[in-house]
């Protein structure tokens, strides 16, 4: 399948909310348990970039396939070379073709260009594919939190899983911000 993956535009916000949203009735992938607005992820889009990239997936249709974006780890400013990243698919959007894969790709790219070290995934312990899917990029897991929440009178355990992408020691150069990245 032919795709392109490009920087999220504010367009975006109704399929984001879409392909999100298809996720939050179940129990396996978020602890949201209502989907926000469109407004807020229009809002989210375009705060996101101002420090972190928000991709999507597009298919030559011009349907959005797929999306990921990064957030901070922890608000502590010690943490700030650390990026905790979401990545969701479509529910029809094809799966094991590489989309993920392509989307991680461009987005570690710009991370390590943009001078963090680590990316952080925060997974339900029984979304096997999110667990295969970061495995297979080299992410390991650095905690499992078994009765992290209830959803629906369910406790749902999270595995915490990073991967380094730094080549700095610690005295790792300030992170770039994404919108001053992107002006370069
Ligand atoms: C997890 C997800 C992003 C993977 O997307 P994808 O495009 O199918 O992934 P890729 O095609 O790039 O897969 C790359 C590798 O990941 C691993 N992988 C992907 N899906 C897997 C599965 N269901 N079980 C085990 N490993 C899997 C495989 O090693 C795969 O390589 P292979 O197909 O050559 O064996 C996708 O299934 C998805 O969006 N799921 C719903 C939302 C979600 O769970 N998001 C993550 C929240 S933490």
């Amino acid at each position: 399948m032919n795709f392109k993956i490009r920087i999220a535009e504010e367009k975006d916000a109704l399929a984001c909310h879409d392909i999100y949203g298809a996720y939050v009735d179940g129990l396996n992938v978020t602890f949201t348990i209502e989907n926000p607005s469109v407004e807020k992820y229009r809002e989210k889009i375009v705060n996101t970039k101002k420090k972190y990239p928000f991709y999507v997936a597009q298919d030559e249709s011009g349907k959005i396939l797929g999306y990921c974006c990064g957030e901070p780890l922890r608000p502590h400013d010690a943490y700030k070379w650390n990026v905790e990243w979401t990545i969701v698919l479509a529910p029809d959007a094809p799966r094991r073709s590489g989309i993920a894969t392509a989307l991680y790709e461009r987005f570690s790219a710009t991370l390590r260009k943009q001078n963090f070290q680590y990316i952080y995934a925060v997974i339900v312990d029984t979304n096997e594919a999110s667990l295969g899917f970061h495995k297979s990029l080299g992410f390991e897991e650095v905690g499992h939190f078994h009765n992290a929440g209830i959803k629906k009178g369910h406790w749902l355990g999270i595995v915490w899983m990073n991967k380094f992408i730094g080549t700095d020691g610690a005295d790792a150069k300030e992170p770039v911000w994404f919108e001053d990245f992107n002006k370069a």
